[in-house]
């Protein structure tokens, strides 16, 4: 079984979407262990303070190191990590080529800090790749910790049912927009489903889906300046 292990200062954000809908589903059938620890539980002082002044000055408080370090030697003394993940908007951009990659490994540890925020000493001592979601910032790391198990986990075998995959062939991750999808009912108010889906006709369907794939993918990398 695969497991994850984050470490935040805030661990009430993560409960609700971990322990919902696939993710929730993923860790019930045992195919992954997501285990969140809670920085305060790893400060040793006796106000359990876990932040301070920064060195230098400067406007708000940093994360201290003590109890990172305190919860990442506990870990790595009990097994091997294949990634230890930093989030920080000067790391590498995540793309879907990076989660194949961390889907396939047994271990990995997400340190959620705080954007300016985490003792500097942390991240030379531990992390081994340091991950940004995409050019903006955020406020911590526990939505990038979010967005990266959600897009690792949906890749490990079992995980998805045999309809769900099926809307996911490999094919259609990553750098290839998908044709639109649609449900009952065929009219609805003055918009109208694509009269080829409702036709029957198995190679039509398919041509139209490939057209529209195409025609998306396109301007995906239009309006991203991809080409
Ligand atoms: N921390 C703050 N913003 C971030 C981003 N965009 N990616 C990763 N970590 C971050």
């Amino acid at each position: 079984m695969m497991r994850i292990d984050i470490i935040s200062a805030v661990p009430d954000s993560l409960v609700s979407p971990l322990n919902t809908s696939i993710l929730k589903r993923a860790q019930e059938r045992k195919i992954v262990e997501i285990v969140v620890h809670n920085l305060r539980d790893y400060a040793y002082d006796k106000h359990k303070q876990i932040d301070d002044k920064p060195f230098g000055g400067g406007p708000g408080m940093l994360l201290k190191p003590e109890p990172f370090f305190e919860c990442i030697e506990k870990l790595i003394s009990e097994r091997k990590y294949d990634h230890i993940i930093f989030p920080t908007p000067g790391g590498k951009i995540y793309d879907q080529k990076l989660a194949n990659n961390f889907s396939m490994t047994e271990n990995l540890m997400i340190i959620a800090g705080h954007y300016k925020g985490v003792d500097d000493r942390v991240r030379e001592r531990f992390a081994t790749d340091e991950i940004s979601i995409g050019r903006y910032v955020l406020t911590g790391g526990e939505i990038v910790a979010l967005a990266i198990i959600d897009s690792v986990v949906r890749l490990i075998p079992g995980v998805l049912n045999d309809s769900e995959s099926a809307l996911n062939d490999s094919l259609m991750d990553g750098d290839i927009i998908e044709a639109p999808y649609y449900t009952r009912p065929a009219e609805y108010k003055d918009l109208k489903v694509p009269e080829v889906l409702l036709s029957g006709h198995e190679k039509k369907v398919k041509e139209w889906k490939e057209e529209q794939s195409k025609i998306l993918t396109e301007h995906w990398k239009k309006i991203n300046s991809m080409e």
